[in-house]
Order: structure tokens, then C-alpha cells, then sequence
């Protein structure tokens, strides 16, 4: 492994099918740990399947131990992903700005020929997506202490790269597989592929719409223009999926019960929100903490984005030490009332984002969002219209 400030020349890559045209910017990128791909092939077993940890849009995640007998996680980027050839190059341009305990630990990374890998830090107990939310599949209990520490400790690593960090970051999908745990439970924001910086002096960023459905805060998803409260919005979605212990979209339930937000508004309008606290929890928590968790989650989803909280203030709440008023908390952005009315009368039966693997650039309207019949959620979109452009698959 060498450590260099990022100026090399292309190697022609013979067999690969498509180079890598994303390397100017690399040049940008100063002090990373550099790792040969032989010592990366050496540490995951010529990345066999077996050390297979995670897939997403961006490619395979490895389990591999380096040279020095450190434990990690190589992030592959697949040679045929343009979109995630981006993402490589935006991932380490954040990721090695920042430094949190709340945020994942790059090491290095590989760029040799047409191999583009990100080597983190290992994290033991992989995403909260795969264990507090894939029932069945975890055997770990999440008992009320740990979910109040998972809450707070992904809301302090918000915080630092919303305020305390120069220029401030938006993380564009923050979301529970986007959140890992260590051994300790402590947790960790991970995939900074889509993050932003934000500019002084300027409030927001125009972009290509790029999250998750479901965590996505509607004024972004429709202008394409993101601020921080885009990020605060998908927070507290996941803070209500931790408190309740379920997915923000469950399809398998009656129509009226499948988002979470319209059904923690609702049970909120009733005054019944202790009803929605995970059963798994026995009633082993402190209700009071509980209650003020999930009126968090709804003012940090509040339809107008100017009333949801910054993070740190949201911080300060978590913690008890920032008064939760209940009388401003408004109604909760939901895309589903932007939903054309077909979309929204089909929607109990089929109501998944498009997915296309591709960047194509033919229209598709908002409505389809909500009406196709495909698997993955993750959603592009052009500047600025009601259009979702390109969609593709990124379902990690
Ligand atoms: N440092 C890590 N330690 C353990 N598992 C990881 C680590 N990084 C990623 N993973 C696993 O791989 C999955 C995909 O990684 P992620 O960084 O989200 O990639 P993508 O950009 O493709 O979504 C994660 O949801 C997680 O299950
Ligand atoms: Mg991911």
C-alpha cells in the first residue's frame, strides 16, 4: 500500500469493456492510502462469493483482510457503471474530508487499470436494512437502549456534515441499508456516492433528483433543488422505522396501512402514537422517549421544509434536552398525494418506482413512479420538472 496525492497516467485497460472516464477529477483527491488490486484479490480470496458482504447499484461489497491482518470492506465498483464510476469518484472526495464516529472509516482505495475499489472499515453487524428492519433474518435484539443510541448517533453524524463541516455535505440517501452497525451497535452512515457539497453563501444545490422512494422529501423529488432538510426528511423516516421496527412501504398490508408516515400522522391525529412503538420491545421502553422519538420523525418530515428542524436542534430533542411542542407539528410531506388520481386509486395493488438499469433519458411522468411493476425504489430524475427521467437501479 502506498499513500500519494491522486496523479497518474491511464493505463489502457485491454480487456475491459468500457474505460473509466471519470479520472480527471481524481487529480483533485490528495493523501488517500493507495492499495494494489493484487493485495485486495489476496485479501478476499480472489473476491469469492463467500466473502460476499452487500450489493447495491455501485457494485459488490467484500468481507478481505489486508496484508497487515486488518479486517475491511472493498466496495467494487462493477467496470460497466457509468452512474457509479461518479459515485467512486464523489464517494472519496467526501469520505475523505470527514471524520466522525458516526461515519464510516475509509482506508484507501485501489484505482489500477480498469479497477476502481473503496476499502472501509469492516463493520460487524452490516445494516440496520439487513438486520432491525429484515425481520427473520438477524438474530439481534434491538432493545430500546440500542435503538435510542442508533437514533442519536446517526443524527449527530448528520449534524457534523450538515453544520459543523465547511462546505456543508448533503448525504442525498440517508436510509436504513445506508446505516451500519459495529460490534457495539454503534452506528455508522455509510455511501456517500450521491452526497453534495453545498457552496457558501448558497442555501441549496440543483441536481438530478437521486434517492430512495419512500425517504425522499417531495419538494426535492418535484424542483430537483436539495438542501439539508431533503436529508432531515429521509431522517425521519428512518427514525420512525426504528421506533416502530417496520419499512417505511409494506405492501403485503391493507392499502391504508402501507406507508408509514400517512399511518404514524394518523395515529398521531388520534393521540394513539404509543400504539406504533415495536412489539418486539415487550413494552420494555421508556414511553415518554418513545412518544417524543416518533413526533421527532414527524416534524422532521413536516411538508413544508422551512419547519422541519435542523439536525443539530433534532440532536438537542433526542437527547430531551430541546422542549418537543406538539402543536407545531404539521402535516408530513407525502409524495403519494402528488400522485395523479389513477396512480393513487391503483396504488394498493401496484405502487413501485420504475426500474431500468440504464440512464435513458426518455420521459416517464410521475405517475409511473407510483404505477409500474418492477422491484427496485431507487429513483433519478431531471432538474427542476415533475418528470422522472432517468431511473435506475441502486437498491442499496
Ligand atoms: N464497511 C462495511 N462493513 C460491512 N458491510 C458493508 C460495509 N459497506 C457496505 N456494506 C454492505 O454492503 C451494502 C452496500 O454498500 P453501500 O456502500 O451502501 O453500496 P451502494 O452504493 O452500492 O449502495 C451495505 O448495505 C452493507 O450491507
Ligand atoms: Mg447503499
Amino acid at each position: 500500500m502506498t499513500c500519494f496525492s491522486f496523479c497518474f497516467t491511464k493505463k489502457k485497460a485491454s480487456s475491459a469493456k468500457q474505460t473509466f472516464e471519470a479520472d480527471e477529477g481524481l487529480s483533485d483527491i490528495k493523501n488517500i492510502n493507495l492499495y494494489s488490486y493484487k493485495e485486495l484479490r489476496v485479501a478476499t480470496e480472489d473476491f469469492s462469493p463467500a466473502n460476499k458482504i452487500g450489493e447495491g447499484g455501485f457494485g459488490s461489497v467484500y468481507k478481505g483482510t489486508l496484508k497487515d491482518g486488518t479486517v475491511a470492506a472493498l466496495k467494487v465498483l462493477s467496470s460497466d457503471s457509468r452512474q457509479g464510476a461518479r459515485e467512486f469518484l464523489t464517494e472519496i472526495k467526501v469520505i475523505s474530508e470527514v471524520e466522525h464516529d458516526n461515519l464510516v472509516k475509509l482506508y484507501g482505495c485501489c484505482v489500477e487499470g480498469n479497477h476502481r475499489i473503496l476499502v472501509y472499515g469492516y463493520l460487524e453487524n452490516n445494516s440496520l436494512a439487513q438486520t432491525l428492519l429484515g425481520r427473520g433474518h438477524s438474530s439481534i435484539h434491538f432493545n430500546w437502549q440500542t435503538r435510542r443510541k442508533i437514533c442519536i448517533g446517526v443524527a449527530r453524524g448528520l449534524a457534523y456534515l450538515h453544520e459543523d463541516i465547511r462546505p456543508h455535505i448533503i448525504h442525498r440517501d440517508i436510509k436504513a441499508s445506508n446505516i451500519l452497525l459495529d460490534k457495539d451497535l454503534m452506528p455508522k452512515i455509510s455511501d456517500f456516492g450521491l452526497a453534495k457539497f453545498i457552496p457558501p453563501n448558497m442555501t441549496h444545490v440543483s441536481t438530478r433528483v437521486a434517492g430512495t422512494a419512500g425517504y425522499l422529501a417531495p419538494e426535492y423529488a418535484i424542483r430537483g433543488q436539495v438542501t439539508r432538510k431533503a436529508d432531515i426528511y429521509s431522517f425521519g423516516v428512518l427514525l420512525l422505522e426504528i421506533v416502530t421496527g417496520r419499512c417505511n412501504t409494506n405492501r403485503r398490508l391493507p392499502a391504508e396501512e402501507q406507508y408509514l408516515l400517512e399511518k404514524v400522522w394518523g395515529t398521531f391525529e388520534k393521540g394513539e402514537l404509543l400504539r406504533l412503538v415495536d412489539a418486539l420491545l415487550n413494552d420494555d421502553f421508556n414511553v415518554e422517549e418513545a412518544c417524543r422519538f416518533l413526533k421527532i420523525g414527524l416534524l422532521c418530515t413536516q411538508d413544508m421544509p422551512k419547519l422541519r428542524p435542523s439536525m443539530s436542534t433534532v440532536v438537542g430533542m433526542l437527547l430531551g434536552e430541546i422542549h418537543v411542542n406538539d402543536k407545531e407539528i404539521t402535516k408530513p410531506g407525502l409524495l403519494s398525494d402528488l400522485m395523479p388520481p389513477k396512480a393513487k386509486a391503483d396504488r394498493g395493488q401496484k405502487c413501485k418506482a420504475e426500474m431500468k438499469n440504464s440512464t435513458d433519458t426518455a420521459s416517464s411522468g410521475l405517475g409511473k413512479l407510483y404505477n409500474s411493476s418492477s422491484s427496485s425504489e431507487k429513483i433519478t430524475s431531471s432538474i427542476a420538472t415533475m418528470t422522472f427521467n432517468s431511473i435506475y437501479d441502486r437498491t442499496n
